[in-house]
């Protein structure tokens, strides 16, 4: 456990949070309250979230510009929950009469899944030359991390799709972590796994707290079936070809009988294993999301690796908030036995 003294990006003895900001942005973040940062130097609380600077200038960006078609599908998820694979999965389900699943030239073999499905905030307008996504075919394919609330209005108001993946808070955080070890500057100075416990707790945390996430798209998948799926890591773990084909459904390309007899369902599930993706070239150099290296979103993709590092205490520390704050809601994390 103890305390981590990290490598990367840059050399500086001192970071400029607010690089690259313009100058309306930065009068907002300064009218912010704000807490030290996992990766940059503070987090600020917008719209009832936690969130770095430049993420938040794109998400105002996201929220003035983006223009949802009904064809879309958003994919929304808690950091570390199963984003990279949520979104082969779902790059694979739509397009799979483009892309033909058994050929060894699928973009899914040659391209990082964070390419294929750009985030709003990390891609498309995280910087002043927005693409134009009236070029992109359709079905147009976007990913978020954005909590509900925040998310652009024509994205909650058309019909696009919205498929959100989270995971167990323990695993999350574990995940996190680990993460945290490769991009955390240097310059930034030590930050110990019980004050990042901490802060995570006290939902201090890019995009925290993930309860209030998770619950908002909970509550809205059960308001709108039609509109938001929600899933778990877990579920996909234990299960990955039922949850795709729930997936297909929902997204309005459901597995064909024949398609079934020729066993496109595994074969999604393999392509998007991963084991199969790890070992891809692509995903072993590169970095398709800001400057993190895409190797390092591959760690163990394991459910249960929070027994590895989290004490008793912590366990029954997040196991009170949980339950206080998931109680009545219906979501529940079943594979974690918190009194073991
Ligand atoms: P671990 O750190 O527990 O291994 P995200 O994609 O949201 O950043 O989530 C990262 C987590 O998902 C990491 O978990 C990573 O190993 C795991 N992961 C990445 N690709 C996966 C895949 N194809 N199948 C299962 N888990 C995967």
């Amino acid at each position: 456990m103890g305390t981590l003294h990290f490598p990367i990006e840059k050399n500086s003895q001192e970071m400029d949070e607010f690089e690259g900001i313009s100058k309306e942005c930065k009068q907002i973040l300064l009218s912010l309250p704000r807490v030290i940062g996992w990766r940059t130097p503070y987090l600020y609380l917008f719209q009832g979230f936690w969130c770095q600077p430049k993420e938040i200038q794109a998400i105002m960006k996201a929220q003035t510009h983006f223009q949802a078609l009904d064809s879309d599908v958003m994919v929304a998820t808690v950091p570390k929950s199963g984003t990279t694979w949520l979104k082969a999965l779902v790059f694979a389900v739509v397009n799979r009469n483009k892309f033909d699943i058994f050929s060894k030239t699928h973009p899914l073999l040659t391209s990082n899944p964070h390419d294929l499905v750009p985030f709003l905030e990390y891609k498309v307008y995280a910087n002043n030359q927005f693409p134009n996504l009236l070029n992109i075919p359709s079905p147009r394919l976007f990913s978020s991390h954005v909590p509900y609330n925040s998310l652009p209005n024509s994205i909650v108001s058309s019909k696009c799709k919205v498929v959100y993946i989270c995971r167990n808070p323990y695993d999350t955080f574990v995940s996190i972590w680990h993460f945290l070890k490769k991009i955390r500057p240097t310059c930034l100075g030590p930050f110990s796994l019980e004050e990042a416990f901490d802060m995570y707790c006290k939902g201090h945390v890019g995009y925290g707290p993930y309860w209030d996430h998770m619950l908002k798209y909970w509550e809205e998948s059960l308001k709108a079936p039609e509109k938001v799926m929600f899933l778990k890591y877990e579920d996909l773990k234990s299960d990955v070809s039922f949850q795709l084909r729930k997936l297909a459904e929902f997204l309005g390309y459901p597995f064909t009988a024949e398609e079934e007899e020729n066993g496109v369902v595994d074969a999604i599930s393999k392509l998007c294993s991963f084991d199969q993706m790890k070992d891809l070239e692509v995903n072993k150099k590169g970095n398709s999301i800001l400057y993190f290296e895409n190797q390092g979103l591959f760690r163990k993709g394991e459910v249960g690796d929070w027994m590895n590092l989290l004490s008793v205490e912590m366990v029954e520390r997040l196991s009170q908030i949980m339950e206080q704050k998931l109680d009545g809601s219906g979501l529940q994390f079943p594979s974690i036995n918190t009194n073991n």
